[in-house]
């Protein structure tokens, strides 16, 4: 059956998707910086109906539409305040490569990225809209010395919204759902005669990231072979686990760098001293270990056949983990990152596909889906590398519609 999308400007959608536009829904509500819809999700099973979205990447927009039934606009500073329909709620995560640590931290300097928060604000500036709610990196608040969170706020109040004076810190984890990602959530009423006083909402005491369990969100039975290890990965896996297996240390609180186990590290001031530091302790735990590691490195050829970040190790699981293959496993640049199983740490935009240890595969996208509470009927973009990305860009729909479901009972 073909399908057409039209925008909900347009007023007419598909029905024939997974979660199609409710007949009555109980409020309104706007989604920017779209994405694939974390927001959407949170707010349609709330019991709202989308009046418009704006998301400018396409393939983006043809996940959000084969979901929704709604094909999202494009560049948000190319619509008119004037051509959004009314809305009770305003939902945004404007993009965060410029305040994120991973980024250059221009922020508000960052023309193209930074300055995506006025239109917000000039969305709202016209629609008055009854609640607000942004997402952004933990970084906003202390992104340049706190101005720029000052300078969202002060905004938001002179608008004449009503806030709580610092955004909420949430981590999916909280809930218990196991991944550990921790945002900043902006929550706001339009309330002009109180804007100066604060909102107070408070979340329930957060569940302590060990009481999650990956295995809440895993697949048993998960036979697609794109999932597989190759030869090689489960090899490096092995090598590594028989690696912590033969030492005397179960706890390795620095990383294992393999080339740098018989050479010490340069005179004070020719290396980072933090790096120094991580090989002097390397230098000691060959010295302890000198037999083992000798016949180690000697039964896989010194590890010639691995890659330069692979001869690196980070044993992250303190004891707690007796075998790499119990673990959560990430092949990063900084080497094989070995991870206790409880909670995965947060998922992220760049494509480094974790692995399950126990099911010597990676993470599905099912999973990844699961990790980011998007419900089961959700269909992901069937292009796999697009759908670990939007993902990993996307906002935790559980976190959001705690949020709300708490905003929207504040009277
Ligand atoms: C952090 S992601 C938000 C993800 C979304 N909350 C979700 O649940 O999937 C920010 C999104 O803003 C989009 N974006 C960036 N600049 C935009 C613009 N000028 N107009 C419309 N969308 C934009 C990006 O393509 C990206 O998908």
């Amino acid at each position: 059956m073909q399908t057409t999308f039209f925008s909900v400007i347009g007023e007419c959608v598909s029905q024939d998707v997974p979660f199609p536009p409710l007949k009555k829904p109980k409020f309104t509500f706007v989604d920017l910086f779209a994405g694939i819809g974390g927001f959407h999700l949170a707010m349609h099973e709330l019991g709202g109906g989308c009046v418009f979205a704006s998301e400018w990447d396409k393939d983006a927009q043809k996940t959000y539409a084969s979901n929704y039934g709604i094909m999202p606009e494009g560049d948000i500073k190319k619509i008119d305040e004037h051509d959004i329909p009314h809305h009770d709620v305003l939902c945004a995560g404007f993009p965060c490569q410029a305040f994120s640590k991973a980024g250059k931290q221009l922020g508000f300097a960052d023309e193209t990225k930074g300055t995506l928060f006025f239109d917000v604000e000039r969305i709202l500036r016209y629609h008055k809209t009854k609640y607000v709610i942004l997402e952004n990196v933990r970084n906003l608040v202390s992104h340049d010395k706190g101005n720029t969170w000052k300078t969202i706020y002060s905004h938001l109040v002179e608008l004449g919204y009503r806030l709580t004076p610092e955004p909420l810190i949430v981590s999916p984890h909280y809930f218990g759902v196991p991944q550990l990602r921790e945002r900043v959530v902006v929550l706001g009423v339009y309330d002009p005669p109180k804007a100066h006083e604060p909102l107070t909402i408070s979340l329930p005491k957060p569940i302590d990231k060990r009481e999650c369990s990956l295995d809440s969100i895993l697949e048993a039975d998960c036979q697609d072979p794109d999932y597989k290890l190759t030869v090689e990965e489960s090899q490096i896996i092995d090598t590594w686990n028989e690696f912590y297996q033969g030492i005397t240390e179960t706890v390795l609180g620095f990383p294992i760098w393999v080339d740098w186990f018989k050479i010490p590290p340069p005179a004070k001031g020719e290396m980072p001293e933090w790096k120094r530091q991580f090989v002097l302790k390397n230098n000691q735990l060959y010295q302890n270990n000198k037999t083992f590691i000798d016949a180690w490195l000697c039964k896989h050829n010194n590890l010639k056949g691995f890659t330069p970040t692979m001869r690196k190790m980070e044993w992250q699981c303190g004891s707690s983990v007796k075998s790499a293959w119990d673990a959560f496993l990430q092949m990063r640049p900084s080497g094989l990152r070995i991870k206790r199983p409880d909670c995965a740490p947060a998922l992220v935009a760049i494509v480094q596909v974790p692995i399950i240890g126990k099911y010597h595969r990676r993470m599905t996208v099912r999973e990844a889906a699961r990790l980011q509470s998007f419900n089961d009927k959700f269909i992901p973009n069937p292009i796999k590398y697009q759908a670990y990305k939007q993902f990993g860009n996307a906002v935790n729909v559980k976190v959001i519609k705690e949020c709300a479901r708490r905003l929207f009972s504040y009277e």
